[in-house]
């Protein structure tokens, strides 16, 4: 790529074509002229960010547009069949804007691009933008991010806040993980201790809290103006000691556990084949189900070192067959795979390294050979907890620590598992586990420049097929791409680590 094709714009779209010539000025009475089913929604969320980023509210209009306005055109000839869902086209020219997309997401999409090409300078200076061609379509329908909410409690507003930073990544998927050892943070109306006293605790200490279901479905809505799906993930049979708190009669005991709030994986288990924990699995299932329009309901399957081999290929298979019932799509990290009997379509979440170790590659094909597909989060790449340096005084350092944003970039999910293609893969998902991280503002910090490079190997093409991934991936043309999104989380008020592989622009090297 010449220096005359480079486009500030993470994820790198497919193409994009320079023609010259002069720019596009957005003049005081530019409007924004929609067309298509969704637009005038898309187009009022580019006006409202076009408001507190720039201070200009231009109008939307269902007028054809005239000389300088920007268009969202909602038509399925906008974009290739096969790119059909989320495709989009954007052309910048001095007579305007044009984004062309099939779907409302796909028009989404083209806006976050759009905004990644407005200068941040805009509140003061004439909003003006390069003419430029970009026909954009992603790679992998499910680009993740997740949020351990259970470990410390972020409120409503602070997911929102998360879910306003992915979606200019692109980023069409929001993880929660709701339940773990520390806490209990999603109302169930039919087990209300889970809140009323599992939610009592978190990590370190901190004080807990819950979702009603209220907020968790305003949540849902939010996330789907955005376009992003919300997973909820109720962790079982391990990772379960808030809900072993929180009721005796889940207990082997009878008596009720202790609340938790340090940092140990693998001391709880629910219990198998018993009636009030089947019943108490059907009922918080039941429950979420109802609260979740996305087809995916995750119910974890990690790290249960507390419970038999026998014990649980017999509860998963139970569990993941309630989560059918109740009619959403099983979802599981992939020591799940050593179920052979898993509903058909259950998806499965490889966390395992970029070289997989022990049974893991073969449980994650199991979902595979099961008639599901799997999300890759290699966890010495993708996860976004692990300390970047040394010495950081937030994150961990399990899985293979640092992962320096170099190393969060340099792999592609259809090299990790031998026999997984692009076919059977839904995506890639990149989590933020909470044990040490308890604001947004320090989740941000571990999230961000990360979680750009995730996303863009979720959307982007992938490298040409040579054998050594790192080689493939040009870091050094990522990097300052990754310079200008710094700007724009600077100006939007998202924080992020300013790493020193980015050639940071002056105005955010704070
Ligand atoms: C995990 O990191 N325990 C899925």
């Amino acid at each position: 790529m010449s220096a005359s094709e480079f486009l500030p714009v993470v994820p790198r779209p497919v193409s994009t074509e320079h023609p010259g010539g002069a720019p596009f000025v957005l003049a005081p009475g530019a409007r924004v002229s929609v067309a298509g089913a969704g637009a005038s929604d898309v187009a009022a969320l580019l006006v409202a960010e076009l408001a507190s980023d720039c201070r200009r509210e231009p109008a939307v209009v269902h007028e054809p547009p005239a000389y300088g306005d920007i268009a969202i055109v909602i038509a399925d000839d906008e974009t290739p069949a096969d790119q059909s869902a989320e495709g989009y086209s954007l052309a910048v020219t001095a007579e305007g804007v044009r984004i062309g997309a099939a779907t409302a997401a796909g028009a989404f999409w083209g806006v976050q691009t759009l905004r990644q090409l407005v200068p941040v300078e805009c509140a003061s200076d004439p909003l003006t933008i390069d003419p430029v061609t970009v026909r954009d379509s992603p790679r992998f329908g499910y680009r993740g991010a997740m949020l351990d909410v259970a470990r410390h409690f972020f409120t409503p507003d602070e997911v929102k806040r998360f879910i306003d930073a992915i979606v200019l990544l692109k980023v069409n998927h929001l993880h929660l993980h709701l339940t773990d050892d520390q806490g209990w943070r999603i109302h169930i109306e039919s087990w209300p201790n889970l809140t009323a006293h599992g939610a009592s605790s978190g990590s370190d200490g901190s004080a807990g809290g819950f979702f009603t279901q209220d907020e968790f479905r305003d949540i849902v809505a939010y996330a789907a103006q955005r376009f992003v799906t919300i997973v909820p993930e109720l962790d079982m049979p391990g990772h379960t000691n808030a809900a072993l708190a929180s009721y005796p009669e889940l207990n082997a005991s009878g008596v009720a556990a202790a609340l938790y709030t340090g940092s140990d994986v693998g001391f709880s288990t629910l219990l198998v084949d018993d009636a009030t924990t089947d019943r108490f699995i059907d009922d918080v299932v039941r429950e979420v189900a109802a609260l979740t329009p996305g087809p995916y309901l995750h119910i974890g399957g990690d790290e249960c070192l507390s419970t038999s081999p026998e014990d649980f290929l017999r509860f998963i298979a139970k569990a993941a067959a309630t989560v059918a019932r109740h009619g959403k799509t099983p979802a599981g990290w992939h020591e799940m795979g050593k179920s052979a009997e898993l509903p058909d379509g259950t998806v499965g979440q490889y966390w395992d390294f970029t070289t997989p170790r022990g049974s893991s590659a073969d449980e994650t094909l199991s979902f595979v050979r099961q008639g599901g597909a799997v999300i890759m989060s290699p966890s010495d790449v993708s996860y976004l907890d692990i300390v970047y340096e040394d010495g950081d005084e937030i994150g961990q350092d399990w899985a293979d620590g640092p992962t320096t944003i170099r190393e969060a970039y340099e792999w592609d999910p259809a090299r990790i598992v031998p026999g997984l293609g692009d076919a059977h893969t839904l995506g890639v998902e990149a989590p933020v586990w909470t044990e040490t991280i308890a604001t947004i503002e320090e989740v941000e910090r571990m999230v961000f420049p990360r979680l750009a490079a995730v996303a863009e190997i979720g959307w982007s093409p992938a490298p040409a097929d040579t054998e050594e991934i790192v080689a493939a991936r040009d870091f050094d043309e990522f990097a300052p791409r990754l310079a200008a999104l710094g700007e724009h989380w600077a100006a939007a008020g998202t924080d992020f680590r300013r790493v020193p592989e980015v050639p940071w622009r002056e105005s955010v090297r704070a």
